[in-house]
């Protein structure tokens, strides 16, 4: 393994050291966590957007240094996924974590963060791991147990005071949550809201497989979630909210894998919007993308 460490510099001055082994990271970090320096930790698969921009600048603006992880995780794509042709671009990646005011970039090979004999794996158990994506038929309990292995390795490594993702991942959100809380690991998590296009599209680096066709069909799920919202606050019990949504789907002949509501926290399905948060979670496949979408109705909030 190569433990040089690179400095990338931009044309604005702006500058970003890429390390490549828990080791330099261990190193690099050292000297900030002796002089009690707030850490914040922004995990990513690269192929970075405006979403993940929010998530570095609220790092930025809240923590004295900023880490950047960049790792596309092979442990959460189950076979037939699309681990292989996921969207990378790490020179343009590191070009914008330098701009955005990222200190560190841990960028590390397959092989440091899976050795040879890696044999422990973290699974949150229940309905928040059994349902929406979760359910055996879609991604399964697998996905979100290599989602929960690799961010408690990454939160092992960094040991950031504050680590954020975004609300789009709403069901992994919640698994992080519970993950962190379960294992005492002792950092707070942030979770912002999702980012979406003008058009009301949720940005995702998966976006990237659309044609112009279904990019515009894509926007259907946004209206629909919009749909069952507007219908949910205006009093409609759930199951005739969620037809509404279905209704905004259908016109763009998209077949949702799921469209439920659920308690925001537990994922448990709701059928009334009640004093609890209720998520509005949907996923469909648009052309060659598997697009993920939610809105969270928090009737105190209205
Ligand atoms: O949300 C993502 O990009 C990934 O699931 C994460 C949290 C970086 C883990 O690989």
């Amino acid at each position: 393994m190569d433990l040089e460490l690179v400095t990338r510099e931009t044309s604005n001055d702006a500058a970003v050291t890429v390390l490549r082994a828990k080791a330099q990271l261990r190193a690099a970090l050292e000297r900030p966590r002796r002089e009690a320096v707030s850490i914040g930790l922004v995990p990513t698969m690269g192929y970075l957007h405006d979403g993940h921009a929010s998530l570095l600048r609220a790092a930025r603006a809240e923590c004295d240094l900023v880490v950047m992880s960049l790792f596309v995780n092979p442990t959460q794509f189950g076979p037939g996924e699309d681990l292989d042709r996921y969207p990378r671009d790490e020179e343009r990646d590191l070009r914008l974590a330098a701009e955005a005011g990222v200190d560190f970039v841990y960028a590390p090979p397959v092989e440091e963060v899976y050795p040879e004999g890696f044999a422990t794996t973290v699974e949150v158990r229940g309905p928040l791991t059994e349902v929406l994506d979760g359910d055996p038929a879609r991604r399964g309990a697998a996905h979100f147990r290599g989602v929960a292995t690799v961010v408690a390795k990454l939160l092992n490594s960094v040991g950031p005071d504050v680590a954020y993702f975004g609300q789009k991942d709403a069901q992994q959100a919640a698994v992080i949550r519970r993950m962190v809380a379960d294992l005492d690991i002792p950092v707070r998590i942030e979770v912002l809201p999702i980012v979406r296009e003008p058009d009301g599209l949720a940005m995702s680096s998966r976006n990237a497989y659309l044609e112009p066709a279904d990019r515009e069909r894509g926007v259907a799920l946004s209206r629909a979630l919009a749909a069952v919202r507007d219908a949910a606050l205006a009093g409609a019990p759930l199951a005739t909210a969620l037809a509404a949504g279905r209704a905004e789907l259908a016109a763009a002949a998209i077949e949702p894998e799921y469209l439920e509501a659920c308690d925001a926290e537990t994922l448990e399905q709701r059928s009334e919007l009640g004093e609890r948060p209720v998520l509005v979670a949907v996923a469909a496949r648009v052309g060659a993308a598997r697009l993920i979408d939610n809105v969270l109705i928090d009737p105190a909030n209205r």
